[in-house]
C-alpha cells in the first residue's frame, strides 16, 4: 500500500561565490553561483489529505509566522506542479514545514521547501519521477530550487539553475547570523543594478562581463583549505544588501572580530555567513555574535551536506494496525 506520510529533510545554502552578470531581457541576471549546502535545514512532511481537501499547509518554528500558508508557498506550488506533470487532478495533500532556515534570509529556505515537497510528494504518491524531470520542475519553481535537490557544492550557471557538482574535500564549519526581518531578492538585484548605474559601469548584460567561477575558490574547496576558501569568499550582491541594510556591516565586523576566518552576506541577505576554523571556533563566533546585539540570533552548523532526501525514520510505508 502507499505510504500515508513522508518526511523529507532539506538543506539551506550559502553562496561561497556569487558572481552577478548584467540584467538580461527576461529580468534575470546570469550568475556564476557556487552553492554550498549546510546542515541547517527544514523538514517537510507530506501526508495524504482527505478527498477534496486540496493542498493545505502548516508551519512550525521560530519564524513560522512569516511563512505564507497559501497557494503562493513554493511547497504548495511544487505539489501542484508535480501532480500536473503526471496528469493528476488537483492533489489532496497536507504539507507540514518544520522551519529552521531563516525566512527571506538569503539562504534559499523557500526554495528548499519547494524541493523537499517535490521529493516528499513523489514518494507519497509512488510516482518514481526521474531525477532529470524533478530538476526540470525545480527550475520552473525558482532559480535556487534545483540546488536544494542536489546539495553538496555545485556551480550554478544561467540564472543559477544549470548545475555542475564541484569536487570538495572535508567538512567546513559555518556560523549564520540571522537578522530581524528579511530582504526581498528582487529588490536586492534591483539595488545591485542601481549601484552599477550610479557607478557609471552600466547594468545590462551587454555592459557587465559574464561572471566566472574563481579558480582560487575552486582549488580551496577541492583541497579542503578553509583559510584559502575564506580568502576567496565573494558576493557581488553584498554591496546592494549593505546599501539596503547598512547595519549588516556591524554584524560582519562582530563575527570577524570574534575570530571568523572569513565573512560575507549570504546570497541576497540579510543573513550573514562566517567561516570558522573548526566546530569549537564556530560555537565561539556564534556566542560572540549573539552577545554583540548585531543580530537576532546566530547558529553554528557545518557542510557540505546532501540535498533533499527522505529522512531516516520517516514512516514511509505505514502498515495500519489491527482494527484500522
Ligand atoms: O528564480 P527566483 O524566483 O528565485 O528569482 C526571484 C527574483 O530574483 C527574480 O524575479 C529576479 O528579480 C531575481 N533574480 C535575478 N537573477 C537570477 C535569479 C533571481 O535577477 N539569476
Amino acid at each position: 500500500m502507499d505510504p500515508v506520510s513522508v518526511t523529507v529533510r532539506v538543506p539551506a545554502k550559502v553562496n561561497v561565490q556569487l558572481g552577478v552578470g548584467g540584467l538580461r531581457a527576461d529580468g534575470f541576471h546570469d550568475l556564476a553561483n557556487v552553492f554550498f549546502a549546510v546542515a541547517l535545514g527544514d523538514e517537510v512532511t507530506a501526508t495524504a489529505g482527505e478527498p477534496g481537501a486540496g493542498v493545505t499547509l502548516s508551519c512550525t518554528g521560530p519564524d513560522a509566522d512569516a511563512v505564507p500558508l497559501d497557494g503562493s508557498n513554493l511547497a504548495a506550488r511544487a505539489a501542484r506542479l508535480l501532480a500536473a506533470r503526471h496528469g493528476l487532478a488537483e492533489p489532496d495533500v497536507h504539507l507540514h514545514i518544520a522551519k529552521a532556515i531563516p525566512v527571506a534570509g538569503g539562504m534559499a529556505g523557500g526554495s528548499a521547501d519547494g524541493a523537499a515537497a517535490l521529493v516528499a510528494c513523489d514518494a507519497l504518491w509512488g510516482l518514481g519521477t526521474p531525477a532529470d524531470t524533478l530538476l526540470e520542475l525545480a527550475a520552473e519553481l525558482g532559480s535556487d530550487v534545483p540546488f536544494a535537490l542536489v546539495g553538496g557544492v555545485a556551480l550554478g550557471r544561467g540564472r543559477g539553475e544549470i548545475l555542475e557538482p564541484l569536487p570538495v574535500t572535508g567538512s567546513y564549519h559555518w556560523v549564520f547570523a540571522v537578522a530581524d526581518g528579511g530582504l526581498s531578492t528582487p529588490a536586492v538585484f534591483r539595488e545591485c543594478d542601481r549601484l552599477r548605474e550610479e557607478a557609471g559601469t552600466g547594468s545590462g548584460d551587454a555592459e557587465v562581463a559574464t561572471p566566472d567561477a574563481d579558480p582560487a575558490l575552486l582549488a580551496a574547496l577541492a583541497d579542503g583549505d578553509a583559510v584559502a576558501l575564506a580568502a576567496a569568499l565573494a558576493n557581488d550582491l553584498q554591496p546592494a544588501a549593505l546599501s539596503l541594510r547598512p547595519a549588516l556591516a556591524d554584524t560582519l565586523r562582530a563575527g570577524t572580530a570574534a575570530g571568523a576566518l572569513g565573512a560575507l552576506v549570504s546570497g541576497s541577505g540579510p543573513t550573514c555567513a562566517f567561516l570558522a576554523k573548526d566546530a569549537e571556533g564556530a560555537e565561539a563566533v556564534a556566542a560572540a555574535l549573539r552577545a554583540s546585539g548585531s543580530c537576532r540570533t546566530a547558529h553554528a552548523t557545518h557542510g557540505p551536506v546532501p540535498g533533499a532526501a527522505v529522512a531516516a525514520g520517516s514512516p514511509g510505508i505505514v502498515v495500519p494496525g489491527p482494527g484500522a
